[in-house]
């Protein structure tokens, strides 16, 4: 019985486990909410619109007409919490895409009843998997297909289960696609299976050939070949059409995330020349973050170009920052007021979010240029202040925050604080004296509170501070040394 409790227990746990988010969710704003839940009752009403044109006949039929609307808005509403479950950080304009979509080929279906369902359901599924994951596509395309009218000349159930069967495909592929290119491929060979597969299941005919014109290829659904040309076309739009939803829904595709993580880009080409020591500092941080990131199964791509334009704030000063001075005089011993260098620190953030918005970088990017920082202490000035007057108040020599809010960023801020000492290790040191380090600056942060919000277990405390190890033990022949004492915290 005991055992039976015990199992029960673990169970329980491991379920709640579960449930927790890996990242904070991001609370949508009330007016948001509620006009998500009328775009949600507006489709409904417009699945339920067929039903309330017909005369009534009796009471069945107005209950059935009250099960259909409420059908589909649970339906609009699960795939609202799934999106959300899935990735926490889903912001409404994404929630919107999902529902508009889904009215689009709820009035396609509803109007055009001889169109066939794998042009109007495949690309959108594209769309979906690049820009919010395969869950929620795979999600979008369950409640899509829920409930297909039937047509004039007869639904066909295999041509509705290859439809299932190829969105599943793009689905599972589209999110982890990783270049325009591999997209490309997708468009050309998803279409090319959807007509050997109709060819094999529906068989084709010579009056297929005869009837392949203009007008079919959007109203004909029994023409095989108007299917698979309309969706190669449509997948190829989609494609094109995604950089414009990207900008305008605030979607982070992997594709996205590789563009942005190239280095002739004219920003990071701007650090590269006008702060070449943060540059510097950047690449290596990049190699620390990614391996960790990889180690614990997080977003790689997101979190290497993150770590890439972390730091654009310093453009804006950057021989105040140690690593551009190149040996020669700190303007901060000149300037030799801790609070004005404290602000001149905080600017960095400040600045580094204005830039990158002026540059058009998507928000979850511009969010580690805060989130790296959190709300450390500036250590080195602070306690310089308080050589001149010991009741200074440390408010004003922390950094404004938040506190990372993913994995991914606090990765990042692990990293930035790793990177300088790790730099400034002696060539002879040993394994042991590097894990010491790195543990030390790991667990101040842990300590200070900056962790709170990024959910990490200690296991992966413990793969974060090995795969630093590693990453430093590949570096290690080619180190600078570096002034140990004014890079003790990342300015
Ligand atoms: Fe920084
Ligand atoms: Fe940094």
């Amino acid at each position: 019985m005991q055992n039976l409790t015990r199992l029960t227990k673990k169970i329980y746990n491991s379920w709640i486990k579960s449930q927790a988010p890996t990242k904070k969710l991001t609370k949508l704003k009330k007016l948001d909410k509620y006009l998500i839940l009328l775009v949600c009752i507006i489709f409904s009403m417009i699945t339920s619109f067929e039903l309330v044109t017909k005369p009534i006949h009796n009471l069945n039929f107005i209950l059935s007409i009250i099960i259909n609307f409420f059908e589909i808005l649970i339906c609009c509403l699960v795939l609202v919490y799934i999106s959300k479950k899935d990735d926490p950080t889903i912001n409404s304009r994404q929630i919107f895409l999902l529902i508009i979509l889904l009215l689009i080929v709820q009035v396609l279906k509803i109007n055009f009843k001889t169109i066939s369902a794998l042009p109007i359901i495949v690309p959108p599924t594209l769309i979906l998997s690049q820009g919010m994951g395969t869950i929620t596509a795979l999600s979008w395309v369950s409640i899509a297909l829920i409930n297909w009218p039937n047509s004039p000349i007869g639904i066909n159930e295999y041509l509705l289960l290859i439809t299932f069967v190829a969105s599943c495909i793009v689905a599972i592929f589209g999110g982890k696609i990783r270049s325009r290119a591999q997209l490309l491929q997708v468009s050309i060979l998803v279409p090319l299976g959807a007509f050997i597969a109709q060819c094999l299941f529906l068989g084709i005919d010579n009056n297929d050939l005869y009837n392949f014109n203009l007008q079919n290829l959007i109203l004909e659904r029994g023409n095989i070949i108007s299917d698979s040309f309309l969706l190669a076309t449509l997948m190829l739009l989609a494609i094109i059409l995604m950089p414009i939803l990207e900008s305008i829904f605030g979607l982070v595709t992997k594709a996205r995330l590789l563009e942005l993580a190239d280095q002739e880009k004219p920003l990071l080409r701007r650090l590269s020349v006008e702060a070449p020591g943060t540059f510097e500092h950047t690449l290596l941080l990049c190699g620390l973050a990614e391996e960790a990131t990889r180690m614990i199964g997080g977003n790689v791509d997101l979190v290497r170009t993150g770590a890439l334009y972390h730091d654009i704030g310093k453009l804006h000063a950057p021989n105040w920052f140690i690593e551009n001075q190149n040996g020669k005089n700190n303007p901060h011993d000149e300037l030799d007021n801790p609070l004005e260098s404290a602000k001149i620190l905080q600017a960095h953030v400040d600045k580094g979010i204005q830039i990158a918005r002026k540059y058009g970088l998507p928000k979850p990017i511009v969010n580690f240029i805060p989130e790296h920082q959190g709300t450390l202490k500036m250590g080195y000035f602070l306690s310089k202040a308080k050589e001149k007057d010991k009741n200074v108040s440390e408010k004003n020599f922390k950094y404004k925050g938040p506190i990372p809010q993913s994995k991914e960023t606090a990765i990042l801020m692990l990293a930035d604080g790793c990177e300088a000492a790790l730099r400034a290790m002696d060539i002879n040191a040993s394994d042991k004296e590097a894990l010491k380090i790195i543990s030390k600056i790991i667990n101040f942060r842990i300590e200070d509170g900056q962790l709170l919000d990024s959910n990490f277990s200690r296991g992966e405390i413990y793969l974060i501070k090995i795969s630093f190890l590693n990453v430093w033990k590949r570096v290690r022949h080619r180190r600078i040394q570096y002034p140990t004492e004014k890079n003790k915290s990342c300015p």
